[in-house]
């Protein structure tokens, strides 16, 4: 089936061809549900009508110019993130390796700017995944992605998730920033802890380190606040953000506070798409429907009622459950990808993060009714597995 694509994914045997709130549908007309929102992507599901007229509307004047120029659209959209992220100012580009890369360019310069050469490296925590460039790859704390593609960035620096000691002695006097994922999400939906975040937020404050958090697959609502970062009653220097920005249109933001949002200047970064107005319409859209209290209550109170019902299923197979709002994993004591496949067939999609987590990004629109649907399924499923 892929003979034109270049190998890169391990893909299920469906191809979809539309979508509908919170189904998809493939080639045969079969409908699924969709418990993975093209990787916390599709964060008001398919056909949502605000992305329709927004998208509609916004084809219909302008779909790009180039950054040498303005648009209103993508000044409207700006205006309105940096409300939402209560940050200064915001560079538009396309995807989220990019707006990690934005922040860590960013980082390196306000130091080098204050303090001068030598105080450049980057701590990231183990586990992390923030993208797929080269120096994303080399800030992604995970050994397998740093092989094959070097040499790769330098500047670098792991520790463990959770280990302020360990935390401690790595932000010594070269480190210019630390970036967080607050729920680590490729390796199994792995909360940090409040005590965590607090000290790296102490330290970073007293030594002029800049904290960035990579909220690409937890922010943007997921976890019933803007950012999941908010729920330790922290801030950010920097905050990063892609996928659910606009719902299923290309984009990635770098959201920068005081400290940082001046650091770059004229000539310093650049992306011919970043600022595309018909992104920014989609992102307007998006951020319209969801920031505001109620909206967020609601994925809050959805994800506490998926999380508590997935407990009580009682199933002897899943061994433990994470997670915060909408974004859950569940361990189970199986490979998860045979897993995948078995709920495939019976139109449940469900991601996995590791060899044997389950995880589960739905739409905001999801409700109830679908939750225990999905929930039947998935427990059929793993009776069924030996
Ligand atoms: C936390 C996090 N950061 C960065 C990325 C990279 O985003 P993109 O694939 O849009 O470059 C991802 C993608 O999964 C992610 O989950």
């Amino acid at each position: 089936m892929n003979d034109v694509f270049m190998n890169t994914y391990h893909r299920l045997p469906v191809t979809f061809v539309s979508g509908e709130g919170a189904h998809l549908f493939d080639v045969n007309g079969k409908r699924y549900l969709d418990f993975g929102s093209g990787i916390a992507v599709n964060c008001l599901g398919h056909r949502h009508p605000a992305l329709l007229e927004a998208i509609k509307a916004q084809s219909e004047r302008l779909f790009h110019v180039s950054n040498y120029y303005q648009n209103d659209t993508a000044l409207l959209f700006a205006e309105k993130l940096t409300a939402a992220a209560k940050m200064k100012k915001v560079f538009l580009s396309n995807s989220g390796a990019e707006a990690n890369e934005c922040a860590c360019k960013i980082v390196r310069k306000y130091s080098l700017m204050k303090y001068g050469e030598g105080r450049h490296t980057i701590v990231t925590l183990k586990g992390s995944f923030h993208g797929r460039t080269i120096t994303m790859l080399s800030a992604t704390g995970q050994k397998r992605f740093h092989t094959n593609f070097g040499p790769f960035t330098e500047g670098f620096r792991f520790v463990e998730p959770n280990n302020i000691e360990e935390l401690k002695n790595a932000l010594d006097d070269s480190v210019c920033g630390l970036l967080i994922e607050a729920i680590q999400g490729e390796s199994g939906v792995i909360p940090q802890t409040n005590e965590f975040i607090a000290a790296a937020a102490k330290i970073c404050d007293e030594k002029d380190i800049l904290l960035m958090f990579d909220e690409i697959q937890c922010g943007m609502g997921r976890t019933g606040a803007f950012f999941a970062f908010e729920q330790y009653g922290v801030k950010a220097d920097i905050a990063t953000l892609a996928k659910g920005l606009a719902g299923g249109v290309p984009v990635g933001a770098t959201l920068a506070g005081d400290k940082a949002c001046d650091v770059l200047v004229i000539g310093d970064h650049g992306s011919t798409f970043g600022a595309n107005p018909l992104a920014a319409a989609c992102g307007i859209a998006v951020l319209d429907t969801v920031n505001n209290s109620g909206f967020l209550r609601g994925i809050a109170e959805k994800g506490a009622y998926f999380m508590d019902k997935l407990a009580r299923l009682n199933n002897p197979k899943i061994k433990s459950i994470r997670g915060k709002g909408l974004i859950i994993g569940a361990d189970i004591s199986m490979d998860a990808w045979p897993v995948l496949e078995k709920l495939l067939d019976r139109g449940l999609l469900v991601l996995s993060a590791g060899a044997k987590t389950l995880r589960f990004l739905p739409p905001y629109i999801i409700n109830t009714d679908m939750i225990d649907e999905a929930l039947n399924i998935l427990n059929g499923v793993l009776d069924s597995q030996s």
